[in-house]
């Protein structure tokens, strides 16, 4: 299936489409099968969808929230106070500020010292969710993701052993430019989500942004590699990112 790309002024507007985005999904999947599961992003734009989420009076009261089960597609190597952590962003703006039971909140337990024990934890707790057969994959509802100027995704950053991962639904990732360890989902696992959204703005990822979009370039960042087996891919970029690329899908 051809990605979706949508164009937005500015990332407040990139996030009120996320949300509503967000609700029609959550509704949706919660008729079909009495649940809705996402994995959530870090970074700066998503922030401003939570907090959406959780402050427009109307979005808010059609979420069912107690059918909602939140999950991380990558987690920084930090305990779950820190500054820098995902969990603590998404808590803070959405979780501690709507109605969801907190066994609906799935965390990467990333306090653990050992960051490989950390991603191992959680390919189970997301394993044990989902129950898939031999050979399946877990199919996220809904996967929300962002893209770094370098044409990373999740933590999946280029030129790491993270991105050739075919077996684990999660690993730790040491990203040297950071010198430190990620802990990220794989590109199996994302590419089966039956909808990815990615929420991308700023003038400093348009470059990169022609590649990824671009249907004949070699793949040269994560973010290619992002391509659902059986799901939608939808782009929503503001106008800064998006530069000359015109909306499409
Ligand atoms: C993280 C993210 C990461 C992020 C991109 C874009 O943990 O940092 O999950 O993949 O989405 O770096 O971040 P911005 O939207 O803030 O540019």
């Amino acid at each position: 299936m051809k990605p979706e790309i949508k164009i937005y002024p500015d990332a407040n507007q990139i996030a009120r489409a996320a949300a509503e985005e967000f609700v029609r999904l959550a509704n949706e999947a919660v008729q079909e099968t009495g649940r809705f599961a996402v994995a959530l992003a870090g970074g700066s734009t998503p922030k401003t969808l939570y907090s959406l989420l959780a402050e427009d009076e109307a979005l808010r009261q059609q979420l069912p929230w107690d059918k909602l089960h939140f999950f991380w597609g990558d987690e920084r190597h930090v305990p779950p106070d820190h500054k820098d952590s995902n969990y603590r962003m998404a808590n803070e703006a959405l979780l501690s500020r709507v109605p969801v039971p907190a066994e609906n909140v799935h965390r990467i337990r990333s306090e653990d010292p050992d960051a490989q024990k950390a991603a191992a934890d959680y390919d189970q707790e997301v394993r044990s969710f989902f129950q898939p057969g031999a050979g399946e994959w877990p199919r996220f509802d809904l996967v929300l993701l962002g893209m770094g100027p370098d044409g990373h995704t999740a933590s999946l950053f280029p030129g790491t052993t993270a991105l050739s991962e075919t077996e684990r639904l999660v690993v730790a990732t040491w990203v040297e430019k950071f010198r430190t360890f990620r802990v990220t989902m794989t590109f199996p696992v994302l590419n089966n989500a039956a909808n990815v959204l990615f929420l991308v703005g700023g003038a400093e990822k348009t470059e990169v942004l022609r590649t990824v979009l671009s249907e004949s370039a070699a793949p040269q960042f994560p973010a290619q590699l992002i391509r659902p087996v059986a799901g939608r891919l939808v782009w929503l970029l503001d106008e800064a990112a998006a530069g000359t690329l015109s909306a499409s899908g």
